[in-house]
């Protein structure tokens, strides 16, 4: 999860899409994946590259952005596809810096505060009663039944609300101004307690910026520190990796 340095090399589907415009590699993912942008500037694009990998799958990703537009800025789906064992996703670029961005790294109280409201509005926004998407619990659980023996008891349900499913740092795009603009990679979006997010978003904090932040992140989403929620919904994050 990190912004790539020296010279990657650029699979053949990216410069297929971008048929001669500059491409440039912005972010190499944990699961061995990559996204390369595109051109500059508001007209710019992005593709997304993943090797195979048991908890990637970017058409699952398309159809989660797709669904989530009206309510949310994400970014607009060009194409999706699979070549060879690579799978691919193109989308359009969305305004802003990720809030990974050294210009934001170097301002960690704005960029903590605008990471909570943006998901404080994605929580409060989007229609719970009408997704069709769970990451509840017992389906987490579901895919690795070894970690619910190890984990204590699920707790239970604050607010159930459409969850981001991977509130890092990197993931909430800031505009110039500082305030929150967008949400990129939803692919495990999803109905769950907003605890899921709300422990995973204050948890990689630490992984970006300098300094303990969680208490600016919690006061700007609005929300009191819940201790069991949050280190239940951190070890069932943990025991995914
Ligand atoms: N459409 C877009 N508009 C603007 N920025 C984008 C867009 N798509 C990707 N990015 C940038 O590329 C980065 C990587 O994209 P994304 O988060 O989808 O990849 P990922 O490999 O799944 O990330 P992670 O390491 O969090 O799993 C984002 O943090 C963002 O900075
Ligand atoms: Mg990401």
């Amino acid at each position: 999860m990190t912004i790539p340095v020296g010279e990657i090399p650029v699979p053949a589907v990216v410069l297929r899409i971008a048929a001669g415009r500059p491409v440039k590699a912005v972010w190499d993912n944990e699961a061995g994946g990559q996204t390369f942008q595109i051109g500059h500037g508001d007209g710019r694009e992005f593709v997304k590259v993943a090797p195979p990998h048991p908890s990637v799958n970017l058409h699952r990703e398309a159809v989660k952005l797709r669904w989530a537009a009206p309510y949310l800025t994400v970014p607009a789906v060009l194409g999706v596809g699979r070549e060879g064992a690579t799978e691919w996703l193109h989308t359009a670029g969305i305004t802003g810096r990720s809030a990974a961005d050294p210009h934001w790294i170097a301002r960690p109280q704005h960029a903590v505060r605008a990471i909570a409201a943006g998901l404080r509005a994605l929580h409060d926004r989007v229609p719970v009663d009408q997704c069709p998407f769970s990451w509840s619990v017992p389906d987490r659980l579901s895919a690795m039944p070894d970690a619910g023996r190890r984990l204590s008891a699920p707790p239970t349900i604050d607010r159930l609300v459409v969850c981001h499913g991977d509130a890092c740092a990197p993931n909430t795009l800031i505009s110039a101004d500082g305030s929150w603009c967008g949400h990129v990679d939803l692919g495990e979006l999803g109905v769950a307690d907003r605890w899921a997010d709300l422990a995973v978003a204050t948890l990689s904090l630490r992984w970006n910026y300098p300094g303990d932040w969680e208490a600016e992140f919690f006061d700007a989403y609005g929300v009191t520190p819940d201790p069991v929620r949050i280190d239940y919904y951190r070890a069932l994050w943990n025991a995914e990796d």
